[in-house]
């Protein structure tokens, strides 16, 4: 990359980072009672996940190309598995939409650097076949750095930087209706 290109990649990221902090944060209030009781509160947080994810792929319009797809399948896929070993279903909330597929994949493979984290503060001392297949998912890094590439093609301040930007906080709003839809 050259040193001009990282300026631009830098630029819009560190917007998005910026100006949606207090959402991502807001999100990590509403799932504090799973951090604060992991075991208790497991199914309902899986729940969540399931429902917010699923709300926000549902999200994009039917021609979009979504670097994320094969993610969210993946990922949708485990958090099924771990419900139904708990013998629980979530709660689907209404898609927005439609979503920019970067704000798209800025939630969902974002997330996967939460859930990184989470593994590693809540299950590092358990055995793999402990952990629930939702936290087993693989990191990606690689996708991760496609998807910071492709942030470097929007010019900040840009109409369709402002509709990403409207759009990850649409996408953090459907995450706290799925959070608060679950039964569990
Ligand atoms: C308890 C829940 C969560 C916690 C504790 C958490 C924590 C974190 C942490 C520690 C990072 C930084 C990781 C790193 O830089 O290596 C991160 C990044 C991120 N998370 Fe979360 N997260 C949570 C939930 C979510 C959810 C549900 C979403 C999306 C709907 C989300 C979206 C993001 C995004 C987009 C980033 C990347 C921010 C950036 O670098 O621009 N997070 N999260």
């Amino acid at each position: 990359m050259t040193s001009a290109a990282a300026g631009r990649e830098t630029a819009f990221r560190r917007c998005l980072y910026l100006e949606t902090r207090d959402e991502h944060e807001a999100t990590e209030a509403t799932f504090s009672p799973f951090i604060d009781d992991p075991h208790g509160r497991l199914t309902w947080f899986l729940a969540a996940q399931r429902s917010g994810l699923a709300a926000i792929f549902q999200s994009r319009a039917s021609e979009a190309c979504v670097l994320s797809g094969t993610v969210v399948d993946d990922l949708v896929r485990r958090l099924d598995q771990d419900l139904l070993s708990a013998g629980a279903v979530a709660v689907e909330v209404a898609p927005a939409g439609p979503l920019e597929p970067l704000a798209i994949d800025y939630l969902v493979l974002g997330s996967r650097l939460g859930t990184q984290a989470l593994r590693l503060r809540l299950f590092s001392g358990d055995r793999a076949d402990e952990i629930p297949a939702y936290f087993r998912a693989p990191a990606l890094p690689q996708l991760w750095r496609a998807h910071c590439l492709a942030l470097e093609a929007i010019a900040p301040g840009s109409a369709r930087a402002d509709r990403i930007l409207e759009n990850v906080k649409t996408g953090f709003a459907l995450f706290a209706h799925a959070a608060a839809a679950q039964k569990t």
